[in-house]
């Protein structure tokens, strides 16, 4: 059977591949979701499949973690993006969840501004992923997939 994802990406996303360049790089997100999708079914781990949704809506972000309270996925990515920092809303519905929650930054933020520091949604992450551009989603899904 495939192992399932849900990927999840938080407000702003939906403007990669024109937004800050510099730091996120020229890729779509929709460009990022295909080829996380190429590389994951040439490199012969197996079935997997990938849901992708992207919202600029706390709320919205919640729901969509709420459904994977009832749903058959193996693992939750998610990039919260600004909401990483603010939001216990999304912290608490992860903390909900019994299935890895690998938590995805393009940018290593450690090197940024002193409020992305604080990462509240982190609390609730099984494994972060920083710093690796576009690529983040990748590794962070082979790290279900590696034995
Ligand atoms: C981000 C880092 C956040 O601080 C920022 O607000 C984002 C993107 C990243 O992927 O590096 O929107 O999560």
């Amino acid at each position: 059977m495939a192992k399932k994802f849900l990927v999840i990406n938080g407000p702003n996303l939906n403007l990669l591949g024109t937004r800050e360049t510099e730091i996120y790089g020229s890729q779509t997100l929709s460009e990022i979701e295909s080829s996380t999708n190429n590389s994951l079914s040439t490199l012969g781990f197996g079935a997997v499949e990938t849901v992708w949704f992207q919202s600029n809506i706390e709320g919205e972000i919640v729901e969509k973690i709420h459904t994977a309270l009832n749903e058959n996925y193996d693992c939750l990515v998610i990039n919260p993006a600004a909401y990483s920092h603010t939001s216990v809303a999304i912290l608490d519905a992860l903390k909900m969840l019994k299935i890895p929650v690998i938590e995805v930054h393009m940018s290593n933020t450690h090197l940024r501004d002193a409020y992305r520091q604080t990462k509240l949604t982190a609390k609730s992450s099984t494994i972060i992923m920083e710093g690796l551009g576009s690529k983040a989603y990748l590794f962070g899904i082979l790290s279900q997939l590696i034995n």
